[in-house]
């Protein structure tokens, strides 16, 4: 598959197939994603594996409260037989922007940072693990929760303080009707209220 073909299948699916995903190819989407850009070539990230049934089912109950009951896509997002929670430490910038060919951008606290470059460089490494996705011919979900299920996550998979999570990536097979759905299903802008050229 071209890039031009994952680029434009890839979608997020909502309705999972319960068919297991084989542990290489797991391994495959990671090798890729972390072919990613990195600020400083700093790499401060991790992936969270979850990939037994045990552990995918100890992931719905640490994020998955009261409102998420009643969503009508939970049946066909809880069938996703791997979770992949990304996870970003901006520690690992400030000790790299510490060092001295760094030093000297000023970045050695995280307030300083105009941009959280430790949540940038792991989206770019989620965005290739959602395209490598694409052409295993798999489907894949991106979502996110509040930060107390964020610190649920943390503390059922025993997470080190200073990482992270950005949200949660379900991998699976999609289920026959996995189309667009929610705010997938909205409109796509056109480029002509997007892009700017020459100035605002
Ligand atoms: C940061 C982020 C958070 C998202 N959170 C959710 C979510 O909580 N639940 C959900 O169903 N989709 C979530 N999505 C998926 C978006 O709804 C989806 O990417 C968007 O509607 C465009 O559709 P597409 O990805 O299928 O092209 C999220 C996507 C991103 C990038």
């Amino acid at each position: 598959m071209d890039l031009e073909e994952a680029i434009r299948r890839r979608r997020m699916c909502r309705n999972f197939s319960d068919r297991p995903v084989a542990p290489e190819v797991v391994d495959r989407l990671l090798q890729r994603a972390v072919r990613a850009p990195s600020a400083g070539f700093s790499q401060g990230w991790s992936f969270l594996v979850l990939q037994v049934a045990s552990e995918v089912e100890r992931f719905w109950s640490a994020v998955a409260d009261e409102a998420w009951r009643s969503d009508p896509n939970l049946p066909g997002l809880l069938r996703a037989p791997v979770v992949v929670v990304p996870l970003c430490s901006p520690e690992h910038y400030l000790q790299r922007y510490s060092e001295a060919d760094k030093v000297g951008h000023g970045l050695t606290t995280a307030g300083a940072w105009a941009v959280p470059y430790w949540t940038v460089d792991i989206a770019f490494a989620t965005m290739l693990l959602l395209l490598g996705v694409v052409e295993e011919g798999l489907g894949a979900l991106f979502f996110g929760r509040d930060r107390t299920a964020h610190e649920r996550l943390k503390t059922e998979f025993g997470v080190p303080d200073g990482w992270q999570p950005i949200g949660a990536v379900l991998v699976g097979w999609p289920a026959a009707d996995w189309g667009p759905k929610g705010s997938s299903a909205r409109a796509r802008r056109p480029l002509s209220e997007i892009v700017h050229r020459g100035g605002w």
